[in-house]
């Protein structure tokens, strides 16, 4: 009997596994830059909050979502200046929820969705699993190392089989920040071609151009053709407690609010709604902080034999440019782990290869002066400074 026969084709093969990853026990001596794990630990009144909330018997179905969650959830969104209603938001368990419930509002079999090219794979691999296909756009590579929009790349691959556009802003690897600029270019090919922008809006607290983010439903004809999908994921440092949502127009929410996006727990609900109400200055905090990693790995990368490292202009990956080490982005990655134990993710994992030729460092460690405690314990030889010391060696030892 053939298993195989009886699962779903995109199943089949070795699995979506990272390619520097070993099975076995975690190796303690390794420094991972892989996952966009945040790492910084919960302040104690919303644990207390959550603790409280199981005491007080918020442990049973909460059909829908607790109703005050979709109202800060909406009012956190309405400061990007688009007035958001509590009926617009529909909670998920995550922003993969998020982009699975929007891809399965809209999706038929035989759809077309664009993905920019490298993309975030949780953004590219859902299509698939409702029969319609990822057609990529390529982001252009400048001097600097850098992935653009390029807006004739995107024209090519819009046709009439187009349903979605899937675009996350700030993008991750890419670090790229879609301003007013491009979302209008986007926002008039979406009405054109009449097509959804699934907006992967994951990130918006961790834009660093010195301007705001850019919310594209509020563009002419937008309202009801976009879908956001956001996280606390990195936004409060939440990645396993897996609290996201998506909004959209008044006309499309109710279809969106009917598709599946997985269920919150309520405790975790009550612990979202206490952060969203007053867990702002934590965030400041953290942005602080990946600022001044941005800062010094910028510093550290650009000046390694090879290296060519860009700053992001948003979300917190350095998505440096190596083809100078002649190495392709797996050598690199499979080499730094086995010879230096840091785990990174080869650019060429990401979409349909584009980002080859680039590396991504998550910048989940903390530097030596870091203010802010991490779930694991600050130890020498571990810290961001120990990490950049360890790629240095590795680049050095290749030049
Ligand atoms: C762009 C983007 N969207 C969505 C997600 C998914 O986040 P979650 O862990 O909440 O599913 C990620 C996680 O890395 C991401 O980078």
């Amino acid at each position: 009997m053939s298993i195989e026969r009886l699962v779903r084709k995109e199943l089949h093969g070795p699995g979506r596994r990272s390619a520097t990853r070993r099975s076995g026990p975690p190796d303690p001596e390794m420094i991972s830059l892989a996952a966009g794990d945040p790492n910084f630990l919960l302040p104690k009144y919303i644990a207390d909050t959550i603790n409280q909330a199981i005491l007080d018997g918020y442990t049973h179905y909460m059909f829908g979502g607790d109703p005050q969650l979709k109202v800060e959830a909406a009012k956190y969104y309405s400061k990007y200046g688009y007035k958001t209603m509590p009926s617009q938001v529909s909670l998920t368990n995550g922003g993969s929820s998020s982009i699975f419930q929007a891809y399965a509002a809209i999706l038929d079999p035989g759809d077309e969705v664009v993905a920019f090219d490298p993309a975030y794979s949780g953004g590219t691999m859902v299509p698939a699993y409702f029969g319609a296909k990822i057609v990529y756009a390529p982001l252009v590579k400048d001097d600097t190392g850098m992935y653009d929009f390029d807006e004739e790349e995107l024209k090519k691959k819009i046709n009439s089989k187009t349903k979605a556009l899937y675009v996350e802003n700030p993008g991750n690897p890419s670090g790229k920040v879609y301003g007013e600029k491009e979302c209008k270019i986007i926002a008039d090919l979406a009405v054109d071609h009449d097509f959804i922008v699934v907006s992967d809006e994951t990130y918006t607290e961790f834009v660093w151009t010195g301007e705001d983010h850019f919310p594209i439903i509020t563009l002419p004809g937008m309202e009801n053709r976009t879908i956001v999908t956001m996280a606390l994921t990195k936004m409060f440092s939440w990645a396993g407690m897996r609290t996201g949502w998506t909004i959209s127009g008044p006309e499309l929410a109710p279809y969106v609010g009917r598709a599946p996006g997985g269920g919150l727990s309520w405790p975790i609900q009550k612990g979202a709604i206490k952060a969203l109400q007053d867990g702002y200055q934590f965030v400041l905090n953290m942005r602080k902080e990946y600022e001044e990693r941005i800062e010094y790995t910028a510093k550290r990368l650009n000046e390694m034999p090879g290296i060519k490292c860009p700053k992001p202009q948003g979300a917190f990956y350095m998505f440096p440019c190596i083809e100078d080490t002649s190495m392709t982005s797996m050598e690199f990655c499979q080499k730094l782990v086995e010879e230096q134990k840091v785990r990174a993710i080869p650019g060429a994992s990401y979409g349909a290869g584009n980002g080859e030729g680039n590396v991504r460092f998550s910048l989940i460690r903390p530097l030596s002066n870091t203010t802010m405690p991490s779930w694991f314990e600050h130890k020498k030889g571990y810290m961001l400074e120990d990490a950049m010391d360890r790629i240095e060696k590795f680049v050095l030892s290749h030049a």
